[in-house]
């Protein structure tokens, strides 16, 4: 198989983003407790922080850190997190049939984001709460002192504000599953009376309604236009979810999921334009793709019930597999070449939880597969990024029709341009040509592939280096030639 793709600086998308690098720890299993946070553990510092979770957060390169949740925050007291820890009640966790600790609030949570070098980005319950609860905690953290709550902040020890500049308006309200679940038009009103009492607090601040857990959900496009039509002027950003597995065998079309993803995208980006236009407004709304990954769903629906509320059971531990980072590594090519109008990006979620870091408790911690393309993007992706059509063949899907086997995105600085590359094909190398001509005289500084003669390869505590970036060197020096193999992750940088 052979394939071209142009490459021309001229043609420019948007310049990078780097909230596209942001990821998500929600009080769910075992992504807080044991997780980032295991007091006792031979790498933990004095406030009981893994320092060798805080080493491999950032080797992957995250920029943004949701929290609190996810479906847990539908049914989170924010204050039971503050205080002196003894004081801290013990709460069901409804979301996740278990009992939350309240160990880690918000307070430490911001401190750990600051340790990893992470913007924190705040998400409020509008499942189980509303307008006042909300402000109340944007009170606790922004307001630098002179009130009660931002004077029990300074008592805990949080003597700075915490100055959180990104705020989510509840999670998921459009699913049957989510507690305090409400209509579009119910919640539109709820996500407006949120944010327009937010905004007395801080005009400045950067809020997000939800949109659709998935672009399969009864109520996708009809949802976005309501929520959009009640909030359109108090808000900045739509949220989307969207989460992928292989079915039924079917690698191929796996391998294809982006392609979901890019229809999701401009399909909200259409309809949040169509609601702009309709109310004359000249303000563009932009998506935060606040939750995206591999996730075997399926396995976790049909998995037997947990026992009677545990405290940080292992739950979702999905062990990814070569073709899993493939997949994966398409959608954040998507999530790139869609730069213009995704502004933020949350990679769902960072340790153990669906997670690229893994951690046996009071043990070892290593690098999912999924690890290394969401590093080396994170990593190399800078500039802008620019418009490539690759041109080359296709091959039928059952559920995406036909799809391009090459499946790329290049972004350009001024010392490197680098092509993110995936070769969906099952079965065939995939020659790649590009032509650099646009860019003058230009090398292949480095080229990498991940790929594995077995695409189920995955990487265990005991071998955690056997899915990982290998140097390709089937360009002989040549910038214009390289071969990608089958099911393959591929980063080009070119000087
Ligand atoms: O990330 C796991 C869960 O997926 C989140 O809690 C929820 O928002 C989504 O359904």
């Amino acid at each position: 198989l052979k394939a071209q793709l142009t490459i021309d600086p001229a043609q420019q998308v948007a310049p990078v983003r780097r909230r596209t690098f942001g990821t998500f720890v929600e009080h769910l299993g075992r992504c807080v407790y044991t997780g980032i946070y295991e007091p006792g553990h031979p790498t933990a510092d004095a406030d009981g922080f893994r320092g060798d979770v805080l080493a491999l957060t950032r080797e992957l390169g995250v920029t943004t850190v949701r929290y609190p949740g996810g479906n847990f925050v539908s049914g989170y007291r924010w204050e039971d997190g503050v205080g002196p820890r003894e004081r801290r009640p013990r709460r069901l966790d409804l979301a996740w049939h278990s009992t939350e600790t309240n160990e880690i609030g918000v307070d430490e949570f911001v401190r750990w984001s600051r340790l990893a070098g992470l913007e924190p980005m705040m998400a409020v319950n509008l499942g189980t709460r509303g307008v006042l609860e909300a402000v109340d905690l944007l009170e606790y953290c922004n307001i630098p002192s002179g009130t009660t709550l931002s004077d029990l902040r300074v008592a805990g020890g949080a003597k700075e504000p915490h100055d959180i500049r990104i705020w989510c308006l509840g999670n998921e309200m459009d699913g049957p599953w989510q507690i305090g679940h409400k209509t579009a038009r119910e919640y539109g009103r709820l996500a407006a009376e949120t944010a327009r009492a937010m905004r007395m607090v801080d005009p400045g601040l950067e809020l997000v309604a939800c949109g659709s857990s998935g672009s399969s959900m009864p109520t996708f496009g009809s949802w976005e236009t309501t929520v959009l039509e009640e909030t359109y002027d108090l808000v900045d950003h739509i949220s989307c979810h969207a989460y992928y597995e292989e079915k039924d065998g079917d690698l191929g079309g796996f391998l294809a999921c982006a392609t979901d993803m890019e229809h999701f995208i401009s399909t909200v980006v259409s309809i949040a334009d169509q609601v702009g236009a309709r109310l004359g407004s000249g303000k563009k709304i932009s998506v935060s793709f606040d939750e995206w990954n591999i996730w075997y769903l399926s396995r976790h629906q049909s998995a037997p019930p947990p026992p009677d509320w545990p405290v940080a059971p292992p739950l979702l531990e999905d062990h990814y597999h070569l073709a899993d980072a493939v997949a994966f590594g398409g959608l954040l090519v998507t999530l790139l070449r869609h730069s213009d109008r995704v502004a933020a990006a949350c990679l769902a979620q960072l340790v153990n939880v669906i997670a690229p870091i893994m951690t046996e408790p009071g043990g070892r911690a290593w690098r999912q597969t999924t690890f290394h393309p969401f590093a080396q993007a994170a990593r190399y992706a800078s500039g802008d990024v620019l418009l490539t059509e690759p041109v080359g063949p296709s091959y039928e899907t059952g559920e995406f029709g036909q799809v391009p086997v090459l499946h790329a995105v290049a972004t350009h600085d001024d010392r490197f341009t680098t092509v993110f590359a995936v070769n969906r094909s099952v079965t065939e190398p995939l020659e790649l040509e590009l032509d650099t001509r646009a860019l003058g005289a230009v090398r292949i500084a480095e080229a990498t592939t991940l790929a594995h003669e077995d695409v189920y390869a995955r990487n265990t505590a005991d071998d955690p280096e056997r899915v990982a970036p290998r140097p390709n060197t089937s360009h002989r020096s040549d910038p214009q030639r390289i071969v990608l193999p089958p099911v393959s992750w591929n980063v080009i940088r070119l000087t």
